[in-house]
Order: structure tokens, then C-alpha cells, then sequence
């Protein structure tokens, strides 16, 4: 079974669907759920330098021994790192995954706080992933966690991101620099959708999703819980076989036009996982109802000091 691809502004392909090594597995030794996971699989692994595991996902591949052309391989930069960091903490990167280049490499978080101007600007830490990208050290080039303004911010740049990875699940979220009126009502979707639209209409950057299964596994007994399974008997029913809500919220990221980034520990759930791709399409209406039940709520499960 291949995963289905995504076409970047770069002209290159990424795989919908993407194993990751944070959350469960940060700081950890993933040698082996890379293995797995490989084995199982996926071909396009979310790795990031301050996840402090690059070296274990390197030994993971190895581990696997799937030649490196059919692996679409991700790193991030460490937050707080500068311009000047860019070019020698990706060499080191690429030691420890024990290749040449990556495929994708990100800017894990937008520069937040006071700046020295010895540190440069957001555009110096643009062009410098642009050098790299130049260089062939990273195929592809592109952000993470930026909102409108930091996208803004780098617009008109040679190159613009080819992904912006950021959270979205349905789940309403707060943030006190929105008005009292929207704070109640906004949901990660609709914190989301702004970006996910000045991105496509300013260069063509493709979001990528990651804590998408939150409402099941960090809020289960939500509202989005209850609409998941009959929209999960449904697509069952036409699949004939058993459909899971993880792949209804799986494909529920997919139709926000959104690469799926997600993990986990279980060979049965990776296998869940990649078989979303034979799901049929959710109607407007069950993408609507999800919309509408994750609004009942508010909830952002990470990365608070960049978005609240
Ligand atoms: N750019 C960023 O700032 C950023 C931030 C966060 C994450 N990420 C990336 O995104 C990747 C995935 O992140 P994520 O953990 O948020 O993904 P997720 O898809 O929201 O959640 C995956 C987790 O859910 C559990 N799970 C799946 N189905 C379940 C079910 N039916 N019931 C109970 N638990 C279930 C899995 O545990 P089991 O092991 O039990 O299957 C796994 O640990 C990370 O590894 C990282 O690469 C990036």
C-alpha cells in the first residue's frame, strides 16, 4: 500500500500522512517504533532537533534498511536558535540521522520575545534556511507554528515555506488577544483556517497538522467524541470494514487540506493509521458537524506562549 502525495510550491511530492518523533517519543530512544514504523510503512518521519532523538531516528532507519530514496525525511530548528546556528546545526542534524540532506526542513517556532540585534531578524533566519535549501542540505524549506503575522513577516522572500506545521483539531481554543466575543466561540479550526488561507494564497505553503487526534486521546468524553462513530459506522458500512473515530478525525484533517503528522507505540494503530487512506471522503455535512461540535469547546494542547 503507497501513502498518497502532496505537492509542495517546490514542485516536490510529500506523503499525506507522517510518524513523529515528539510528544510520546521526545528525549526518548525510538530506534525501534522507527523500525516499526518504517517496516509497517510510512515513509516520511517528523524528526525535530530539539527532540533530542535525531541520532535513535537515524539508527531507526538504518535499522529498517529501506533505502533512503524511498524515505521522505523531516527535521526542525531548535527554537531560540539564530540565523548564524542555521547552516551548523543542520550538519549536525544530518550526522545524526546518518544522511545527506533532509527532505524538509523547518523552523520549529517563530522568534518570540526580545530580540539583541546581534541575533538578527526573522527574514536573516528565513534567508538562511534559504542558503541551506541552496546549498542541498534540505530539499524543501518551511515553517512551524507561524501565524499570519510571522508569515507575513517573511512573505516575499526568494523562496516562500513550502509547509507551515502547525495544531489543528477541532477543538475551540482561547487567546486573550482576541476579543471577549471570539475568545468563546474560536476553535483551533477557526484559529487555524486564517492561516492555513494566507498560506496558500501568499506562495502556496500546504499545512500540516499535528495533535490532530487531541479531542479522542487528550480530551476523551468531549463533544467531538459523539459525532464520530455514527459518521465512523458510515464510512464502515461503504468501506466494508470497521472504520475508527481516529480515522474519521484523521480524514476530517485531510479534507482541511492538512499532511497528517501523528505517532504512536502500537503496531495495530500505525496499521490503523496508513489504511486511512482507503477511507472514503466524509460529506459536507459530517465535516460540518465536526466543525460544529468541536466549537462547543475550547482547547489548545500546546504550544501556549505562541498562540495564547
Ligand atoms: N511542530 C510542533 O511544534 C509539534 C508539536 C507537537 C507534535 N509535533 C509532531 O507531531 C507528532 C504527533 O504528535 P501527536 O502526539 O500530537 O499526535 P496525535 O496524532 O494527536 O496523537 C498520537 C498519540 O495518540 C495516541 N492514540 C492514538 N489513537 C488513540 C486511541 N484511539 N486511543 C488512545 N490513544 C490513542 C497514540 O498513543 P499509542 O502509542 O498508545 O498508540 C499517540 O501517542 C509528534 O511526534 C511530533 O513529531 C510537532
Amino acid at each position: 500500500m503507497s501513502t498518497p502525495t502532496v505537492k509542495l510550491n517546490d514542485g516536490s511530492e510529500i506523503p499525506a500522512i507522517a510518524f513523529g518523533t515528539g510528544t510520546a517519543l521526545f528525549g526518548k530512544d525510538c530506534t525501534d517504533a522507527i523500525r516499526l514504523a518504517i517496516n509497517s510503512g510510512f515513509t516520511h518521519l517528523d524528526g525535530a532537533q530539539a527532540y533530542n532523538n535525531e541520532a535513535f531516528l537515524g539508527d531507526g532507519i538504518k535499522a529498517a534498511g529501506k533505502p533512503r530514496s524511498e524515505l521522505y525525511l523531516v527535521t526542525k530548528l531548535k527554537p531560540g536558535l539564530k540565523a548564524a546556528d542555521v547552516k551548523t546545526s543542520l550538519v549536525d542534524s544530518l550526522q545524526k540521522l546518518g544522511v545527506d540532506f533532509v527532505d524538509l526542513f523547518l523552523i520549529h517556532a517563530p522568534p518570540r520575545g526580545p530580540v539583541k540585534p546581534e541575533d538578527g531578524t526573522i527574514q536573516d533566519l528565513w534567508h538562511a534556511m534559504e542558503a541551506v535549501h541552496t546549498e542541498g542540505l534540505a530539499k524543501s524549506i518551511g515553517v512551524s507554528n507561524f501565524t499570519v503575522e510571522d508569515l507575513k513577516a517573511i512573505a516575499g522572500s526568494k523562496i516562500p515555506p513550502a509547509v507551515n506545521q502547525i495544531e489543528l483539531h477541532p477543538f475551540a481554543v482561547p487567546g486573550p488577544f482576541y476579543d471577549m466575543a471570539e475568545m468563546l466561540y474560536r476553535y483551533i479550526w477557526k484559529a487555524a483556517e486564517p492561516i492555513v488561507k494566507y498560506g496558500r494564497e501568499n506562495g502556496g505553503t500546504v499545512p500540516a497538522s499535528y495533535g490532530g487526534l487531541s479531542p479522542l486521546v487528550r480530551a476523551a468524553g468531549g463533544p467531538v467524541d459523539e459525532v464520530l462513530p455514527p459518521i465512523a459506522e458510515r464510512l464502515g458500512k461503504a468501506l466494508g470494514k470497521p472504520v475508527t473515530p481516529a480515522q474519521v478525525l484523521s480524514k476530517w484533517v485531510s479534507h482541511k487540506g492538512a499532511i497528517v503528522v501523528t505517532t504512536s507505540s502500537k503496531e495495530a494503530r500505525i496499521k490503523e493509521y496508513l489504511e486511512t487512506s482507503q477511507v472514503p471522503d466524509l460529506t459536507a455535512e459530517e465535516i460540518q458537524a465536526i466543525d460544529d461540535a468541536g466549537a462547543t469547546q475550547h482547547k489548545r494542547f500546546f504550544m501556549k506562549q505562541y498562540f495564547e
